[in-house]
């Protein structure tokens, strides 16, 4: 299937403040230099604020993550899961269309969509609530056939059971996720004859679909009601990585994120712009001491000396863009860095517009000291 960008974007994209808070921690998981490997959980993050990928929510993570917009723009084509168009306000359906699904009757499921929902995919239904779509394979063949809606799977379907479960959608109802048929997984459709101890009438429902049950969220996007934010990585002091602000994310109780660190605000024009970063270097590794109470700019120069400027892209976090704009602030060698104060750093830290707080997140001194010494040998 072709996956292209909807025509009609919107101008701009920010995260709410709690979901900025989020992404960043997400970021935090990933040594300098690998942040791009947070990409699938903020994609996923802008689409639950948004309702779907927009253009401008793909470049801004592609900003944050200092990427190439077209490799962000690969990652959302390429995953089903991220929807690059207004999808139903309430559900879109994604039924798989692949071999064992196809074999077990997904073309019947396809058929009461085109009934209940409209005639083409992607068609939003009269009410503009529901909407659909086929798919590839999604890893649950032993339960064909199966439909993806929101965050979860409901297998072992047929027509009736489809119909019957987009009616109970739209009646507001939470229909149970997982195998439709009685099954608990997916074990023989004759009952397990292993393992048993499993399945013993105090166990009806398997973890994940027991989870989703229990917090009764299977089609609803992120509300707040999800399971709190597991951060393993959370250092002794509760501090959470240096991107998170000083005083901690703001998730004080009565905000729309409360502790969960999930926005609940459900409408974006409830939403504040895209926040500055409150990120203020704690540290600035070697060459700066005790968190910087002024900012002083660094003195830039001319132009790189010998007309060669140093690889800046060599330090660990630093791409093609950050070193764009390290030389549009006269910086273009390793020892300029090396020799940057703490009040410098902070100045830097807080001018690097899209890439705020990277010199001390990345440790960007140390680095360039390292790099300026190895140059000079
Ligand atoms: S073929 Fe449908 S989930 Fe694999």
């Amino acid at each position: 299937m072709l996956r292209r960008l909807h025509p009609e974007q919107p101008d701009t994209f920010a995260f709410t403040d709690a979901n900025m808070a989020w992404a960043q921690e997400q970021i935090t998981k990933y040594p300098a230099g690998r942040q791009a490997s947070a990409i699938i959980p903020l994609l996923w993050r802008a689409q639950e604020q948004e309702g779907w990928l927009t253009r401008p929510a793909i470049e801004a993570i592609a900003d944050m993550l200092d990427m190439a917009y077209i490799r962000a723009l690969e990652v959302a084509s390429f995953y089903f899961m991220f929807q690059l168009q207004p999808v139903g306000a309430l559900a879109h359906i994604q039924i798989c269309g692949t071999t064992s699904c196809m074999i077990c009757g997904a073309e019947d499921l396809v058929a009461v969509c085109r009934e209940k929902i409209a005639e083409r995919p992607h068609e939003l239904s009269a009410d503009g609530r529901f909407s659909w779509e086929e798919v590839e394979c999604l890893g649950a063949c032993a339960n064909a056939p199966m439909a993806q809606i929101g965050k979860d799977y409901y297998e072992d379907l047929t027509a009736e059971k489809l119909g019957a479960l987009l009616d109970d959608l739209a009646a507001g109802k939470v229909p149970q996720v997982g195998p439709q048929n009685g099954r608990f997984a997916s074990e023989p459709e004759g009952g397990i004859t292993t393992l048993t101890e499993f399945v013993n009438g105090s166990i009806t429902l398997n973890a994940s679909a027991q989870l989703a049950h229990d917090i009764g969220d299977t089609i609803k996007r992120i509300d707040g009601t999800e399971v709190p934010l597991d951060a393993p990585w959370t250092d002794q002091s509760g501090r959470r990585g240096d991107a998170e602000p000083q005083g901690g994310p703001n998730l004080s109780k009565g905000h729309p994120a409360d502790a969960t660190g999930i926005d609940k605000r459900e409408h974006p024009a409830d939403r504040p712009g895209r926040p500055e970063s409150k990120s203020e270097p704690k540290e600035a590794s070697e060459g700066a001491t005790e968190e910087a109470s002024s900012k002083t700019k660094p003195q830039g120069i001319d132009g790189p000396r010998g007309g060669k400027s140093d690889d800046l892209k060599r330090i660990k976090g630093v791409g093609p863009k950050l070193e764009k704009l390290l030389h549009s602030m006269g910086f273009y060698h390793f020892d300029q860095i090396a020799a940057w104060t703490g009040e410098e750093v902070a100045w830097v830290d807080d001018n690097l517009e899209g890439f705020k707080g990277r010199v001390t997140r990345d440790e960007w001194i140390a680095q360039a000291r390292e790099l300026s010494n190895e140059t000079k040998a």
